[in-house]
């Protein structure tokens, strides 16, 4: 079996002159000269010929700009302050420049480079590239967002993406796709601990608890050596590369604790690590677009090529308006709980008790009514843990029930209601919001659920009957693969599931554990073996059967998931890759579909805001794909181990 390692040492076999993919040298002005070489004993996780040794990635896409990333890293610092030019080009060999600039960086940024580019033209794919102490940057692709009707708009999702537990092929599959206009991350974009189980890989191979880069951190130079660590895998690196980012956080990338999580030699050595510090590394780490402090969910638009810098490293909640079809809504579930130790304003709720706080509340209803009045077909919310009821039911109105837990809405129940009776219009139809997409993670596990706020098992919603899914997981353990509803619970034009504000997409995990690992870890059952996933199954039957609103569930396979995005439907693609291997291919195990508009015309309604298995409408499961085929970049060498 290779491991990252052989992998890393392959590729660098070729040379480690950066060179474009093919015969095209990608050098910038007089940079081609051979990267300075990294000492064996240079201590810090790097992937690419220095100084730019974390590649390049770009997010947070408008219609006319993009932010741009990347980071200088040298053995020894040469100056207290280094410039770096930028180019931006219409071609991957970098010969039509349309925009170009230069910014200085220093520790107090960590090294990172970050610029707005602005004057760009919408739905159209460019190429960048980086310049500093002589040499150049590998090459990125990024796209900006459309201004008019597209076709179709075509987005990945994934989320806790654990270095530890998984070769990342699905990250590997991410970036080899050409027809993508964004990755959206849901948060646990770096984990500040790796779990007993995580066995799957460590850098260079060493499993050392000692070692910074296989324990919690404890200090904010951990800290962002952490982010290097996750930017110097090759296919994460990759992904980045070849894709503009969408990312919030959550509990592991600003953990409550800060790292303090697990039994480790450092107990006594607990973290100084601060909200503050966290929230500020995944500034400088991710190439995110900075917000304004008062609270308007505004961006702090950079016009002049300056370091886009937070006004409050706090704030993460934003919208990305993403032309007629979609927009793109970005909300911050974390930092509200109680261990962050912020006051959430909750005057909007009875209860007091709010995740959200009331400002973050106030503009994410607002902006979700706003886009539906301007009529924009879709409304699309990366948010980070499971939305929908996910539970022990409630059997009788009022009863409560003990809960199991799983996600942290059961806690704020209230607001979530609030919440969902507001995109129900609240007192008068015109103000109704439909379509509506929310993107999960966290919980490791691929779900698909209708959005209702209700978890009586009587009531109102009807649905549909639980079957397994007959597709094959990544693995020949994994059939059937969950569960899913077979039969819409509606009737031609009888209606049952109405009262769903919208449907929620949560593709599992980049590697994290799920419900298998329970299974295995309680047992003490070999990881992957049949058992876990016959276990997994009994969780999977039991929370499906509870939880009316769900409409599939998986909780053993990982990967990505695939959001499709066209004027009349929303199809979802849930594929799944065995993190326990590496290169392993890529497995489509459900495919999901949502309606724009209402058709009950048919014997099998079309209802909107409703998530159904596509065969249900007649249609034959088959991979979805862009009509756009962009030239990727040109992938420049990765340097030896
Ligand atoms: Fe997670």
């Amino acid at each position: 079996m290779a491991t990252r390692r052989d992998f890393i040492l392959g590729v660098g076999a070729v040379g480690v002159t950066l060179a474009g993919c093919g015969s095209d040298p990608v050098a910038v002005g007089d940079g081609s000269g051979t990267p300075p070489e990294v000492p064996k004993d240079f201590d810090f996780p790097t992937i690419t010929p220095l100084p730019f040794a974390h590649g390049v990635a770009s997010g947070d896409p408008l219609k006319d700009r993009v932010i741009i990333w990347t980071r200088v890293t040298e053995v020894v610092q040469s100056a207290s302050a280094i410039p770096v030019s930028w180019k931006v080009a219409t071609d991957p060999t970098m010969k039509t420049v349309v925009k170009s600039g230069s910014q200085s960086t220093n520790a107090d940024r960590d090294w990172t480079v970050k610029v707005d580019v602005v004057g760009l033209l919408p739905a159209t794919t460019y190429y960048y590239q980086f310049k500093a102490l002589g040499f150049p940057s590998i090459v990125g692709r990024t796209r900006t967002a459309p201004a008019t009707a597209v076709e179709s708009i075509r987005f990945a999702v994934l989320s806790c993406s654990s270095y530890w537990s998984s070769y990342w092929s699905g990250l590997a599959h991410i970036a080899k796709r050409n027809d993508l206009d964004l990755v959206v991350h849901c948060g646990d974009y770096i984990y500040d601990f790796v779990d007993e189980d995580e066995t799957v890989r460590a850098r260079n191979d060493k499993k050392d608890t000692a070692h910074p880069d296989y324990r919690d951190w404890l200090n904010l130079t951990e800290l962002r050596r952490r982010y290097a660590l996750y930017r110097a895998e090759p296919s994460n690196m990759r992904a980045h590369q070849q894709h503009p980012w969408f990312i919030v956080w959550d509990n592991h990338d600003i953990d409550e604790d800060y790292g303090n999580e697990l039994t480790t030699p450092f107990d006594a050595e607990k973290s100084t690590t601060t909200l503050a510090q966290t929230t500020q590394a995944f500034w400088e780490w991710t190439p995110s677009r900075p917000l304004k402090a008062d609270g308007s969910g505004e961006f702090i638009l950079v016009n002049d090529g300056s370091y886009p810098a937070p006004q409050d490293s706090k704030l993460v909640w934003r919208h990305l308006p993403y032309g007629p079809m979609l927009d793109v809504i970005g909300i911050d579930t974390q930092i509200g709980l109680p261990g962050h130790g912020l006051t959430m304003d909750s005057s909007h709720l009875s209860s007091g008790n709010s995740l959200m706080g009331r400002p973050q509340f106030e503009w994410l209803t607002k902006t979700m009514l706003q886009s539906s009045q301007a009529g924009v077909t879709w409304r699309f919310v990366n948010n980070q843990t499971w939305l929908a009821p996910a539970d022990i039911p409630d059997v009788v109105d009022g009863v409560a029930t003990p809960k199991l837990g799983l996600t942290r809405w059961p806690d704020y129940t209230e607001e979530r209601a609030a919440w969902f009776q507001y995109l129900r219009g609240s007192n008068s139809a015109s103000t109704r919001v439909r379509n509506n997409i929310v993107v999960s993670g966290d919980t490791h596990g691929n779900w698909g659920s209708d959005l209702i706020e209700d978890t009586n098992l009587i009531g109102e919603y009807l649905p549909g009957v639980p079957l397994p899914n007959l597709r094959q997981g990544s693995t020949p353990a994994n059939f059937p693969a969950g569960f899913g509803r077979i039969g819409t619970g509606n009737l031609g034009p009888l209606n049952l599931r109405g009262t769903s504000v919208g449907v929620e997409f949560a593709p599992t995990s980049m590697g994290r554990g799920g419900a298998d690992e329970i299974v295995a870890n309680t047992l003490k059952l070999p990881p992957g073996s049949a058992p876990t996933v016959i276990g997994a199954r009994a969780i999977e039957l039991a929370l499906i059967t509870a939880n009316k609103n769900c409409q599939f569930i998986e909780w053993v396979d990982h990967g990505y998931g695939i959001v499709h995005i066209a004027a009349d439907r929303a199809v979802f693609e849930y594929w799944w890759q065995d993190k326990l291997t590496p290169n392993s291919p890529d497995v489509l195990g459900r495919q999901m579909i949502a309606w724009a508009q209402e058709d009950s015309s048919g014997l099998v309604g079309k209802f909107q805001d409703q998530l159904n298995e596509v065969s249900m409408f007649g249609l034959s499961v088959e991979p979805t794909s862009g009509t756009r085929t962009a030239v990727p970049a040109p992938e420049g060498v990765l340097k030896p181990a």
